[in-house]
């Protein structure tokens, strides 16, 4: 039996850890946040979830109901994730395709495009996520893998293949 941690309580049986800082309110009950969490006010969880320890979930990210989170998991704006998904430890996820340091510049509001890990889909523990990209409903990514493209429903991939680039200027 999960222990009731007494502290920040969002809903109805909402169990945040006393060690993570929770700051939204929009959490689904019966949904359970373990240590070392940090979540943005911005972000949406549905109910039945269980977001394990060291994770970060920023504001726009909307995560839906029976939805694990494992360890370690960082989950930028523009992240969407659907109901039954599992996210394994230490997915990558990333959401600015060229990134650059903005330090000693003017602060832009930036735009992202959308990530959206489709209804029951499985995403292995080490994978990295591209921008942009959409999981299929079911689909399951293998450990370790860098997904660069939109993954069809119910389909399995995995594995990785380096390429030298030589007509990019950076
Ligand atoms: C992709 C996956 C589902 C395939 O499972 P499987 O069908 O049992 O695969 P097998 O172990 O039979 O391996 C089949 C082949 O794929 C390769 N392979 C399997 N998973 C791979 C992966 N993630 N990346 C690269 N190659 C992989 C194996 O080396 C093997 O290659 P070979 O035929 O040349 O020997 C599984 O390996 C996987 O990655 N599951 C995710 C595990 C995980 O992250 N869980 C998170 C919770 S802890």
């Amino acid at each position: 039996m999960i222990k009731d941690f007494g502290n920040g309580k969002k809903g109805e049986d909402v169990k945040i850890h006393s060690l993570s800082d929770v700051q939204t309110k929009a959490i689904g009950e019966h949904t359970t946040i373990w240590q070392y969490c940090v979540i943005l006010e911005g972000a949406r969880i549905g109910h039945n979830c269980n977001i394990c320890s060291h994770c970060f979930i920023e504001n726009d990210v909307v995560i839906g109901d029976r939805v694990t989170i494992k360890n370690g998991v960082y989950i930028f704006d523009s992240i969407y994730i659907e109901d039954d998904a599992f996210i394994g430890p230490n997915v990558t996820f990333t959401n600015d395709t060229y990134p650059k340091s903005q330090q000693g510049k003017p602060r832009e509001v930036a735009t992202y495009p959308r990530t959206t890990i489709c209804k029951g889909a499985t995403i292995g523990g080490g994978a990295t996520i591209l921008p942009g990209l959409t999981i299929g409903q079911g689909a399951l990514i293998g450990a370790g893998t860098v997904v660069t493209k939109d993954v069809d429903p119910n389909t399995v991939v995995y594995g990785n293949i380096i390429k030298p680039r030589t007509d990019f200027d950076l």
